[in-house]
């Protein structure tokens, strides 16, 4: 089974506790339960008061620290990327909104400065990351629950730490939970330079999976079918590519994909569609065009394709928190291997913010925006 192949660690299962909201909440400072000496520090934070575009509704402020509860855990955050979830949150179009007013960014990696009296698991000085969304990376320190906290080795590098609980998870979920997958079948994906699409291609290569990878074309489009390739893309094709007759002779050398990972919609996703194999699945878990998946009516009658959603957050309400470990530890295992990298990106300064939004929202950057604190 090709997931026994990545797969390691226990399999315990219990509930996931972490409730979106209940550690950035302001709460009465505990003293006794604090491990380490500490005056109450100014955090500095990117807020948001009312929903609307982020340029003009991100603030940066100072925030009192969050006092420590025995189970609490204070963070100083070291780097936290702007993802497309993070601006969509921002602008009120996602499917889980924070109360207001809320600190933006849902994953990051910081480290352990203090300790409660009561949380076992952690110590200061080690590296962690965010168990769930909606908790509010972008900031210089903040006081967290320590089950919603998941430890990574500091040996992994920063922007990958960074880049760790989103992407690469999706990506892996979506290989694993949608098709029984074999060495030498292959997946189809569009976007494939963005987050996901660059981790899709390392896990999908690490499973000896071939990928087809659709991307925008642009002026510069070798330089980037030649990185996809080198992150271990077997094809990488346009849009417009996609479209041509003669790229029905990528199927002479490869089995027809089984699985197609839709991050686009519209007819980037049609496209996709077309060359699924008969019975196949297609996952969109990503609506970058923000245009409908349009299915035709022969391929779902003649070709029985499957037409499915993933969302990160859903997966873990339904698992545990320790698969969600388990899965980090898995792609933690891969990054040590060398087998999964971050996604190209460009690290600016917490205070930069305006810089790191407005490039996140820009077509054809290619190159993921991580605030750094
Ligand atoms: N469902 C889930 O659980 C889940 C988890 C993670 C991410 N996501 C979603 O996955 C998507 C990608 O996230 P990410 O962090 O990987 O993104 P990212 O690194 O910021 O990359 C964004 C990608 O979207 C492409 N794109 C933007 N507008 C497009 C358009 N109109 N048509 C075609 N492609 C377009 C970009 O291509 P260019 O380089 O050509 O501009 C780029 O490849 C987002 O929608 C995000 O919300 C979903």
């Amino acid at each position: 089974m090709l997931v026994n192949r990545l797969l390691t660690g226990a399999r315990a299962r219990a509930p996931l506790q972490t409730s979106l909201l209940e550690t950035w909440r302001l709460r009465g400072r505990t003293a006794s339960s604090y491990s380490a000496s500490s005056e109450p520090s100014k955090v500095r934070a990117l807020i948001y008061g009312n929903h609307g575009d982020p340029a003009k509704v991100i603030q940066l402020k100072n925030l009192e620290l969050t006092a420590v509860g025995g189970s609490d855990v204070h963070v100083r955050m070291l780097a936290a990327p702007v993802n497309p979830a993070d601006i969509n949150m921002i602008q009120g179009n996602y499917g889980l909104l924070p109360k207001l007013p809320a600190v933006g960014g849902n994953e990051g990696v910081g480290q352990v400065v203090a300790v409660g009296s009561s949380v076992s698991g952690l110590k200061p000085g080690d590296w962690v990351i965010l168990a769930s969304a909606g908790l509010g990376t972008w900031r210089t320190e903040a006081v967290f629950s320590e089950k919603a906290l998941i430890q990574v080795p500091k040996d992994v590098p920063l922007q990958s730490a960074a880049t760790l609980s989103v992407n690469p998870c999706t990506a892996y979920r979506m290989l694993m939970d949608f098709e029984q997958l074999q060495p030498g079948d292959s997946v189809i994906q569009n976007a494939s330079n963005s987050g996901v699409g660059q981790a899709v291609i390392q896990i999908a290569s690490a499973l000896r999976l071939k990928t087809i990878n659709v991307v925008r074309d642009r002026p510069d489009i070798r330089k980037l079918m030649d990185k996809l390739k080198d992150l271990g893309a077997d094809y990488v094709l346009t849009e417009e590519e996609l479209r041509m007759p003669e790229t029905k002779t990528i199927f002479k050398d490869l089995p027809l994909p089984r699985l197609a990972l839709n991050c686009v919609g519209g007819k980037s996703s049609t496209e996709l569609l077309r060359h699924l194999a008969p019975g196949g699945t297609m996952v969109t878990y990503g609506g970058m065009a923000k245009q409908p998946v349009i299915a035709s009516v022969s391929l779902l009658i003649f070709k029985d394709v499957k037409l499915r959603g993933f969302w990160l957050s859903q997966w873990k309400n339904n698992h545990s928190l320790d698969e969600f470990k388990e899965m980090i530890l898995t792609l933690c295992n891969l990054i040590h291997q060398g087998q999964l990298t971050a996604p190209t990106c460009s690290e600016v300064a917490l205070q930069d913010y305006q810089k790191a939004l407005e490039a996140s929202m820009k077509p054809f950057v290619s190159s993921k925006q991580i605030l750094t604190m």
